[in-house]
């Protein structure tokens, strides 16, 4: 981990308040795992605290992230431009560790697709996307995953399954009987408690990255803990010993 001085390379809108932001670091990232985030410090004086982002990709001493413009420090970054200097501190936290011979099934809502994009690309085809988004121009997100399968699900039924992406998930989850299926997931916290709900009668494995806000990113501050079923130790940096944690350990 390292904070790596870079400059913008590209900051395009994929769609919507969705972009994907390129940074030619001065030195590699190193060895990345997938969930694994930077610390990204906005180009704007009056915001101190630096934003936390999933490493959608990294190659070299490229680094890719994808947002969405949610508040101020994404509205920053939003009006950056190429050749504007950046601040990446990375890479952060523990990311997916998928176990060998199990099914991969990665489920990632709207923005929580930056969250599994580099797990993904990994996995290839072996792992099915469910990908649930609220209209069907999301979708482009994941336009550039090629060998995986997409299943995806859109609240205002626009494209494919009309509703939830849990809901959509139920419907397949008997097809993967006795195929040791392991669930990773990304997303808001409402799709996280439905998929506990739906997988906790098989007690599937699932890890799931959680989102919290951050200050330091470090492990320093405790500001970004989460209650978890460890009765010595129950509240976990999302930071260090996040993001992506066992969705049983997690007290949702
Ligand atoms: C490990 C991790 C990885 C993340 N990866 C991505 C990513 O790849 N792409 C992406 O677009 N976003 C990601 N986020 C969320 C992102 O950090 C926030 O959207 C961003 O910090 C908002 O900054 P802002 O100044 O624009 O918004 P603010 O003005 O600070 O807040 C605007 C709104 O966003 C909410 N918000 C702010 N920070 C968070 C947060 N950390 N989690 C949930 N809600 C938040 C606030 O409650 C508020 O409603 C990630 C968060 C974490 C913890
Ligand atoms: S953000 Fe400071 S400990 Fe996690």
């Amino acid at each position: 981990m390292d904070d790596i001085p870079g400059k913008i390379t590209g900051n395009d809108c994929v769609t919507g308040a969705y972009r994907r932001l390129t940074v030619g670091l001065t030195r590699p990232l190193g060895r990345v795992s997938p969930g694994q985030f930077v610390m990204v410090k906005v180009p704007d004086r009056d915001i101190f605290l630096r934003r936390p982002f999933s490493i959608y990709d990294s190659r070299g001493r490229a680094l890719t992230i994808m947002y969405r413009v949610v508040g101020r420090g994404t509205d920053a970054l939003s009006a950056a431009v190429r050749g504007t200097p950046l601040m990446v501190l990375g890479p952060l936290g523990r990311g997916f560790t998928p176990g060998k011979g199990n099914t991969p099934i990665v489920v990632a809502g709207g923005i929580g697709y930056a969250g599994v994009r580099m797990l993904l690309k990994r996995l290839g085809d072996r792992a099915t996307l469910f990908f649930g988004v609220t209209g069907k121009d999301e979708l482009r997100l994941a336009d550039d995953l090629k060998d995986t399968r997409v299943l995806a699900s859109t609240m205002d039924g626009s494209s494919g399954f009309a509703g939830d992406v849990v809901s959509l998930l139920g419907r397949y989850l008997d097809d993967y009987r006795g195929k040791r299926p392991e669930v990773f997931a990304c997303g808001p916290s409402g799709m996280v408690k439905s998929l506990k709900a739906l997988l906790e009668p098989g007690r599937i494995p699932c890890q799931v990255s959680v989102e919290e806000r951050m200050a330091c990113g470090m492990g320093l501050c405790f500001g970004c803990v989460v209650a978890t079923r460890d009765e010595a130790n129950p509240y976990k940096r999302v930071c260090k010993e996040g993001p992506v944690f066992s969705l049983w350990d997690l007290s949702l």
